[in-house]
């Protein structure tokens, strides 16, 4: 039987997964769509690199137009990374017919609108299941699994470096700096943690979630992002006395015909179950109206991870041609969401302050609250005998994010409090 050809952009980690799922699962997967899979073409950048797969070198080449452009090739598998080049080549690869799987977050992020609308156009499917936490089979849930609900809320531990960080901070007591070298050392972190640690990676990925799940045309600009740059040991361990854990939760919320998505270092009580997704797992939980709450958890990155999203993609793609059905599940957003405003925007908040160590000062600070129309849920006073200042922690009710904007701002202007050492979000 004739086989579909494959051209795969790229041989790194990922590609290299995808060789192998490809060649070492050729029998099922070739008995679930009915024909052989074989991987024609493969783009590299340096054809003479040592890999540790062994591929035909005359399947390697250096030129991308040889694989784009090249009739005999049915769908193209892009595991390159990068923005600009690669969305040339998926464009013209849709141009030419050609359906595309990819793992590209960055891309999907940024442009995917502009590429689903491409690929409706010209009848092609365009599959990115391994953008978003690479072996959690997240978007094919988000679009099939829930097309009958509607989706509130979407939290996702969705950046395994950063939970990998937080988990040994919160769990070895390690200080940030220490755990993000580690991390770099054993490749779990890039050398330039940016994307990660200051959550932009999440943001993207947050992006698409949320674009899925709502059904709507959510942005990168839409997406507000805090990383863990800024949080310590110190957090942590409060976090942890009042039952909390510090997570970087990316947090999509949907009510009615107004969204929020935003990305922080969180305290989320214990007991949810995405506080207890320790290293570098990644995990989503999605609420929806009809069926509550649900969680999907594994591994979030990985050669063979990734590699089991990309082919399953590739085997719906196959599946899709034989049935002359491609280009007809392109997700094109059909709901228009308002974002919410900082009024609109509502959760609990824990504050850890510096405040001079006097009578009165606890009730200027409930003061504060009350004025703001922010109800406190817990307060503690830590002991630090013999100091002049010490240190409040403050749970609130569910709190406006204006409201408590305005509280902070009034604590600035008060001499008895030294710092704002800290402000987190607080779920659960
Ligand atoms: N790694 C993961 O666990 C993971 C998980 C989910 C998603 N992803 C996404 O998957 C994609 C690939 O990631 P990766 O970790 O596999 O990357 P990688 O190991 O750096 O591999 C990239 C591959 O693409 C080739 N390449 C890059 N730029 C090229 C260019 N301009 N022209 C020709 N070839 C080029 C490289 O060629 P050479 O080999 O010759 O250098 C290499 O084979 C990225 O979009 C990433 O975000 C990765």
């Amino acid at each position: 039987m004739k086989p579909v050809k494959v051209g795969l952009l790229g041989l790194g980690t990922v590609g290299t997964g995808v060789v192998r799922i490809v060649e070492g699962h050729q029998e099922d997967l070739s008995n679930q769509v009915g024909s052989p899979i074989e991987i024609a073409q493969i783009l590299v950048k340096d054809r003479a690199k040592a890999r540790n797969i062994s591929v035909d070198p005359s399947k390697l080449t250096e030129d991308p137009w040889d694989i784009v452009r090249n009739p005999g090739i049915d769908v193209i598998v892009e595991v390159m990374g990068g923005v600009a080049l690669t969305k040339e080549y998926i464009l013209e690869a849709l141009e030419r017919g050609k359906h595309v799987v990819t793992a590209n977050k960055d891309l999907m992020a940024m442009h995917g609108q502009e590429i689903l609308a491409k690929a409706r156009d010209k009848g092609c499917d365009v599959l990115y299941e391994a953008s978003v936490a690479g072996g959690i089979p997240i978007i094919r849930t988000l679009i099939e699994g829930f097309s009958s609900d509607r989706i509130t809320k979407i939290m996702g531990i969705v950046n395994g470096t950063t939970n990998y960080i937080l988990t040994k901070m919160s769990q070895e007591g390690a200080a940030y700096a220490d755990v993000l070298k580690e991390a770099q050392e054993l490749g779990y972190a890039e050398a330039d943690p940016t994307s990660d640690v200051e959550g932009l990676d999440a943001a993207r990925k947050m992006t698409i979630l949320s674009s899925l799940g709502f059904r709507a045309n959510v942005s990168l600009d839409n997406v507000s992002a805090k990383g863990i740059s800024g949080v310590t040991q110190e957090d942590i361990q409060y976090a942890k006395r009042l039952g909390y854990e510090v997570k970087l939760l990316g947090i999509a919320e949907r009510q009615d015909d107004t969204i929020s998505v935003s990305v922080q270092p969180t305290m989320i009580k214990r007991s949810h179950p995405i506080a207890s997704v320790n290293g570098v797992f990644n995990a989503v939980y999605v609420h929806g109206e009809a069926v509550g709450e649900t969680m999907f958890y594994g591994a979030g990155a990985g050669e063979l991870p990734t590699a089991t999203s990309i082919v399953a993609d590739l085997v719906a793609v196959i599946k899709n041609m034989k049935l002359g059905v491609n280009g007809r599940q392109a997700q094109l957003s059909y709901n228009v969401m308002k974002l919410k405003t900082d009024e609109q925007i509502a959760s609990k908040f824990f504050l850890l302050l510096h405040v001079e160590d006097r009578a009165g000062v606890l009730a200027q600070i409930a003061q504060v609250f009350s004025n703001c129309d922010v109800s406190i849920e817990s307060v503690m006073q830590p002991s630090t005998p013999n100091q002049s200042s010490t240190e409040i922690i403050i749970i609130t009710h569910e709190a406006s994010k204006a409201a408590m904007n305005q509280v902070l701002q009034a604590f600035e202007s008060q001499n008895s409090i030294r710092k704002i050492k800290s402000v987190y979000r607080v779920e659960g």
